[in-house]
């Protein structure tokens, strides 16, 4: 199934005039800067029409592309300008919940197509560098499981089990490496990193050469399967194509089969300088809950050749946290404790992260839709990897190919026994929808100071208000447009977040991220 990577590897490093990043600027957008895409205004067909140009799109147009099909990318931004831009770029086959879990959810066979996809992943993106001679800094290192939290001995040996029955190359080691403060670890080779808009540039680049067209400006309003699919921009433009491909972060086509097994998190990164070659070079984790990851890019930049520790952790579900600076200060903290080399913070940064139920993504037919209406989501944290598999999987489908890993990723499956720490459906929508029954959270406008927001009561409405740096008050309803939950205020972010599915709007409530196709309605 997949291409032997080749010797031809490319490794280089960021090199890049760049001075300390916007507030909520990634690395990746800060080091990277493509041509702009240009805008669809005309009505188009092709074989298979791609909404969405971050990792899961791109591999999958990428590689339907290389075997002669006619390829169309749509994003309503540029090529990886959605969650792709937020990650902190790990490339693991350990995905978040560990393996004892995968098997317990997934069984014995389950945890070894995850296992098996997911290091699959890897050299398929690590082919792709080689074949395409990508220059986006890909290698490969060690990921370390560190204990942080003085966990038990027995629960490190039954992941270690875990991971061996799974069919990962592991190591047990009874002390952390490279004199880190941590107690046990588990030590798993062959893991990667990159830069992962450098690698979407290279990607386009390929699609390009091999007559794949890619468009800005085209976010889809309509997705309609059949004979023939059809996707409407929303300037009115159509793509008509044998199949379609939504790869959106979270889908916005969903037929209500897929909200219910997922739930948003946000997730919070900073990035602080440390000496060139203090800290080794590797992928760490660590057991705590909400965990800790962290990774080195070296960074060429004004003059001086520097490594950014990017450091990530502190979730929680989507427009449910209150403090978010306190979670950039206690990441801070940890990274300090453990990383006495830390220097500066040069940038922070968040991103969605879509929880499936039982940990693995979904990926494949659109339930309840036509049969060539495909979807790809629930990333679970291992979004570059699940995107990769999707891209090789979703090829397959399309191409009629039987592929091992179907039924594991099927979005129609059924979860078999969900974790204890998340119940049966979206677990807090439910709840999510009784914040229409709470008093506001202010009772004037006045209360709210600059670079806030609040929801009031009007009447039997809802209203978001935030006020600007200006003091200029901003209003909109605080009725999420898709499905109709309550909004909440990101201080950080300075976003309307939805706790229900994960949308997002700016303070004047323009949609940001779907599920939601649309704005927050205005009111004055
Ligand atoms: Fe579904 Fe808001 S994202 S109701």
């Amino acid at each position: 199934m997949e291409h032997a990577p080749s010797r031809r590897r490319v490794v280089r490093s960021v090199s890049e005039s760049f001075s300390i990043s916007k507030e909520g600027v990634s690395l990746w957008s800060a080091t990277s800067k493509e041509p702009a895409l240009p805008v669809l205004d005309k009505s188009i067909d092709s074989d298979v029409c791609v909404v969405g140009a971050g990792i899961a799109g791109m591999t999958t147009a990428y590689l339907l592309a290389r075997e002669g099909k006619s390829v169309v990318v749509l994003d309503k931004g540029q090529i990886g300008s959605g969650e792709t831009a937020y990650t902190t770029a790990h490339l693991s086959s350990v995905i978040d919940s560990g393996y004892c879990e995968i098997e317990r959810l997934h069984g014995a066979k389950g945890a070894r197509l995850v296992a098996q996809s997911h290091t699959a992943a890897i050299a398929q993106i690590e082919s792709i560098v080689a074949e395409e001679v990508i220059d986006c800094d890909f290698e490969r290192l060690d990921g370390y499981l560190l204990s942080s939290d003085g966990g038990s001995r027995k629960k490190f040996q039954e992941e270690w089990h875990a991971a061996k029955r799974a069919g990962l190359q592991v190591r047990q080691l009874k002390q952390s490496p490279f004199d880190l403060k941590f107690g046990p670890c588990l030590r798993f080779p062959r893991q990667a990193q990159f830069h992962p808009l450098k690698y979407l540039a290279g990607l386009a680049r390929a699609i390009k050469r091999m007559d794949g067209r890619l468009f800005s400006g085209a976010e889809a309003k309509e997705i309609k399967g059949g004979k023939t699919a059809t996707i409407t921009t929303k300037r009115r433009a159509t793509v008509s194509a044998n199949a379609v491909v939504v790869a959106t972060n979270t889908p916005i086509n969903d037929r209500g089969k897929v909200y219910a097994k997922q739930e948003p998190y946000r997730t919070y990164v900073i990035g602080a300088f440390v000496p060139a070659n203090s800290i080794p070079k590797a992928l760490y984790w660590d057991t705590e809950n909400p965990f800790h990851y962290v990774r080195l890019q070296r960074i060429h930049a004004n003059g001086k050749t520097r490594d950014l520790l990017i450091l990530g952790g502190e979730d929680h579900k989507t427009g449910q946290a209150e403090g978010i600076e306190g979670r950039f200060a206690r990441l801070a903290t940890w990274g300090r404790q453990h990383f006495a080399e830390i220097k500066e913070i040069a940038f922070r940064w968040s991103g969605q992260v879509m929880e499936s139920m039982d940990d693995v993504a979904f990926i494949g037919r659109n339930p309840k839709d036509d049969p060539n209406v495909y979807i790809v989501t629930g990333d679970s944290g291992s979004g570059l990897t699940h995107g990769t598999i999707a891209g090789i999987l979703l090829r397959d489908l399309i191409f009629g190919r039987d592929n091992p890993w179907a039924a594991l990723y099927d979005p129609a499956r059924k979860i078999r026994r969900a974790g204890a720490t998340f119940p049966q459906q979206n677990p807090n929508s439910g709840g999510e929808y009784a914040r229409w029954l709470t008093p506001g959270e202010v009772g004037t406008v006045e209360e709210i100071k600059p670079r806030m927001g609040a929801v009031i009561h009007r009447g039997s409405s809802k209203i978001a208000v935030s006020r600007d740096d200006t003091g200029r008050l901003h209003r909109c309803s605080a009725v999420c447009a898709h499905l109709g939950c309550i909004v909440s205020w990101n201080s950080t972010e300075r976003t309307w977040d939805c706790p229900c599915h994960g949308s997002r709007f700016t303070p004047d409530g323009k949609l940001l991220n779907g599920p939601a196709l649309g704005p927050l309605d205005r009111t004055r």
